[in-house]
């Protein structure tokens, strides 16, 4: 790939209209991060400088993009008259020495992969001013069609609208990424005028535009599915569908093995180990991190959380953010856990709630026990020592400490600390009265019979 620096603008003004949100087209998610994200991610990992072209007022992306890349320069577009109009916003970024690349991406066209990037960066080291990345979709309705002559150069792009039926039978349409390594840029853009179906300034004219001045424009055929552009509701479905599927694959070709692939729901950044079993139905939210040779069982909702070597995670378990199982520890079904560091071979296997603390190496926590964490003020933490016993139906009222190794009565509520090696026990003496309930049932069908009378 080629080493010579660039100018990516990311294109993210348009009103989006389709979506019918109140939030800005770019920041809607895919896999738990925005579109800007992806565009600008995929970017960076290639290297580079860039400008993002937001409407006027649009704080909530300018942030985003200033989150991701801190040396973005922004760049409001006063009008939405086109995207040639867009790309010339952000021209006090373009490059002043002749022969640098300027890559325009759209911020709604999440899925281009930084595979592709290069290759019109490399088809600009073959030669030609403009390359603009072209591909066959099922159905080209609306999208902007690339006319090559005989020889198979690229002489012009012809929005649909303005096309000819003939034009309009072209299926190799424009994605509207585009590379451009020309002297001057700026120049070439301001000869784009806007008498067509729209009355705006397309971008795409720039290959009509420049064939006049000696420019010679390039096609790069990418896949439909690096392309997919999103302009509602529903191509953001289908847009997040195609990233699932990519990322299950790559997960699966690395050594992870998942029992129905597309029931499984990933995050942009969760990270899976080899020799990782996933089974049906689990939802990565962000921030996951599995280690080597963990199984996650069934139906679990897993975010924020480190799932050690080893670990047997559910069916059916909640890992909130901050949850960390070192190696081997069992949580099972019905057990949610949150910001709780559990050490190697702790064990709750049933219908608990872990909330604010820690569990030693070795600890079980019984069934149905509770650390009551929240006094509806403040989050207070629940300490539980290696290899603790903590009885079913416990509640651990925090702050509270259990000592190395001690036991906790089951159906016990503790408040006081208990130390090591001890018994702590919370509940009335059992008492015993013998005959009792043969009693009660005689007494008790006497009163019924005399009511039915
Ligand atoms: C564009 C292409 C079309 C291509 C299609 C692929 C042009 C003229 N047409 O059409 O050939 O097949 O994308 O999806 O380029 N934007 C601005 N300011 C503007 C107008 C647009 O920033 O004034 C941004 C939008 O936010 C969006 C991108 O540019 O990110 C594309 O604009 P859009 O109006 O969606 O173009 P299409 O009609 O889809
Ligand atoms: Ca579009």
């Amino acid at each position: 790939m080629s080493p010579r620096p660039c100018l990516y603008v990311v294109l993210a003004a348009g009103k989006g209209a389709r979506m019918k949100s109140s939030l800005p087209k770019v920041l809607h998610k895919i896999a738990g991060q925005s579109m800007l994200a992806h565009v600008l991610g995929t970017a960076s990992s290639t290297g580079g400088r860039f400008a993002v072209v937001v409407a006027p007022g649009a704080e909530a992306v300018a942030a985003e993009a200033k989150r991701l890349v801190p040396d973005v320069q922004i760049f409001e577009q006063a009008n939405q008259r086109g995207t040639a109009d867009a790309v010339l916003a952000a021209k006090p970024a373009f490059p002043d020495s002749k022969g640098l690349d300027v890559i325009v991406l759209f911020a709604d066209t999440p899925l281009v992969r930084p595979e592709v990037i290069a290759e019109m960066r490399d088809s600009l080291d073959g030669g030609a001013g403009i390359a603009v990345l072209g591909f066959r979709p099922k159905d080209p309705t609306g999208y902007g069609r690339l006319l090559l002559d005989d020889t198979c150069t690229l002489t012009a792009i012809r929005e649909e609208k303005d096309a000819s039926d003939a034009e309009r039978n072209i299926d190799l349409c424009n994605s509207g990424a585009m590379a451009f390594r020309v002297p001057d840029l700026a120049a070439l853009l301001a000869r784009i005028g806007c008498d067509n179906a729209k009355g705006e300034f397309y971008l795409t004219d720039a290959v009509a535009v420049g064939r006049e001045a000696g420019v010679r424009a390039t096609v790069v055929v990418c896949n439909e599915d690096d392309v997919v552009g999103v302009n509602s509701r529903e191509q953001l479905a289908q847009a997040e569908a195609i990233w699932q599927r990519r990322m299950r694959s790559k997960f699966m070709r690395d050594g992870v093995t998942m029992i129905a692939p597309e029931t499984v729901w990933l995050s942009f950044d969760t990270r899976i180990a080899g020799d990782v079993r996933i089974e049906p139905n689990v939802i990565f939210g962000p921030g996951v991190t599995v280690e080597e040779g963990a199984e996650i069982l069934g139906f679990c909702h897993v975010e924020g959380a480190v799932v050690g070597k080893g670990v047997r995670l559910g069916p059916f378990a909640r890992l909130r953010p901050g949850a960390r199982l070192g190696e081997n520890v069992h949580i099972g079904n019905f057990v949610e856990v949150k910001n709780v560091t559990l050490g190697a071979g702790a064990k709750a296997n049933h219908l608990s709630y872990l909330g604010d603390g820690s569990v030693g190496a070795g600890a079980n926590i019984g069934a149905g026990t509770i650390f009551c964490n929240y006094d509806g003020f403040n989050k207070q933490l629940t300490e539980v020592g290696e290899e603790a016993f903590v009885g079913s139906n416990s509640s651990l009222v925090a702050p509270v400490k259990i000592g190395k190794g001690a036991y906790i009565g089951s159906g016990s509520v503790i408040t006081k600390d208990v130390s090591p090696g001890a018994l702590a026990l919370e509940r009335s003496a059992q008492e015993e009265r013998p005959g009792w309930a043969e009693k009660f049932r005689i007494m008790m069908s006497r009163r019924k019979a005399a009511q039915k009378k």
